[in-house]
């Protein structure tokens, strides 16, 4: 199995377009300690000549051209347009997951996965219509079943705990509609892909605002889990000023700390441990920090744009 990470930022990536945060000052000024990042999303594949993304960011069409895998292939043999995207499949229905399907446009077929819930997000917003249905086929998968998305590639979906998208919230929190974080429902899911006969595991997890021991023992073992990287305290955003809310109230759990990511993957016997989505006020995402010299401590690796995997 070939995994391509096209995308390892969370929503904004790094610089974001409006931000002088430290790491978006820095990302600006072209310090060598902060590579620059798209927005978070990965290519997977069984033979490396089919691949299926994994969330279509709004940086999709720099992705593509960033990553030759993802090209045209030789028109003699696949004539004059064609693309290895064989399939997409969403793991919820934020902006920086599904703004990148409008790239998709221009006549060309493959399939789109989601969970019911998500595909009735898209259906309820006109503008997805751009992919034209006589292309793209929408299928839903039920969680907990085993879909072949392209050929070799088994994927299973789970709901982790998370929220509807922000532009779904319509202020329930504040006006006492009751806006639920970590529930459990198809609003946020993970992904688990399966090879070898289902001897070895992938997990996909970008978005998650809870280990609950259920999780903990559905990941245990795995080969590699590429887990959701957003902040590293969960009040970041607040103490740099740059925004209002906590990693927990957008849905995310942070790395650091006793309820973190770090401490709730230790010991659960996982081969390779990679963050992704991180977002740009994380401090890990300079070189040299304490937090970054942490996370590798701790056995993490950081995602970063281009990263090819191989199991
Ligand atoms: C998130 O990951 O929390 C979302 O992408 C936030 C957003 O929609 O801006
Ligand atoms: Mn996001
Ligand atoms: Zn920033």
């Amino acid at each position: 199995m070939h995994i391509l990470v096209l995308g390892s930022g969370a929503g904004g990536g790094v610089p974001q377009w409006n931000c002088n945060c430290p790491v978006c000052r820095a990302a600006w000024d072209g310090d060598p300690r902060v590579a620059p990042r798209t927005q978070s999303s990965i290519a997977v594949s069984a033979d490396g000549n089919d691949w299926c993304l994994i969330n279509c960011s709004p940086d999709l069409r720099q992705q593509i051209i960033s990553n030759p895998q993802l090209h045209p292939r030789n028109p003699d043999e696949h004539g004059k347009r064609d693309t290895p995207i064989a399939a997409v499949m969403l793991t919820n229905a934020d902006v920086d997951h599904v703004a990148g399907l409008l790239t998709l446009r221009e006549k060309q077929s493959f399939n789109l996965f989601a969970t019911g819930r998500i595909l009735d997000v898209l259906a309820q917003n006109k503008i997805f219509d751009v992919l034209d249905p006589d292309c793209v086929t929408r299928t839903q998968f039920a969680l907990g079943a085993a879909t072949e998305v392209i050929p070799g590639l088994t994927v299973e979906a789970f709901a982790v705990p998370g929220k509807v998208a922000l532009y779904l919230e319509d202020g329930a929190d504040t006006q006492g509609g009751g806006l639920e974080i970590g529930g459990q429902s198809e609003d946020t899911i993970g992904l688990k892909f399966t090879f070898d006969n289902g001897a070895k595991s992938m997990f996909y997890i970008p978005g998650c605002a809870a280990m609950p021991d259920a999780l903990a023992d559905r990941i245990r073992g795995a080969e590699l889990v590429l887990f959701d990287g957003t902040v590293w305290h969960d009040d970041e955003m607040i103490a740099r000023r740059v925004g209002r809310k906590t990693g927990h109230r957008m849905g995310h759990m942070s790395m650091a700390g006793q309820g973190g990511s770090i401490a709730a993957l230790a010991g659960l016997d996982i081969g390779r441990k990679v963050f992704i989505h991180i977002n740009n006020t994380n401090p890990v995402l300079i070189e040299g920090t304490p937090e970054h010299e942490q996370v590798h401590a701790e056995g993490w690796e950081l995602a970063y744009d281009g990263m090819e995997l191989t199991l």
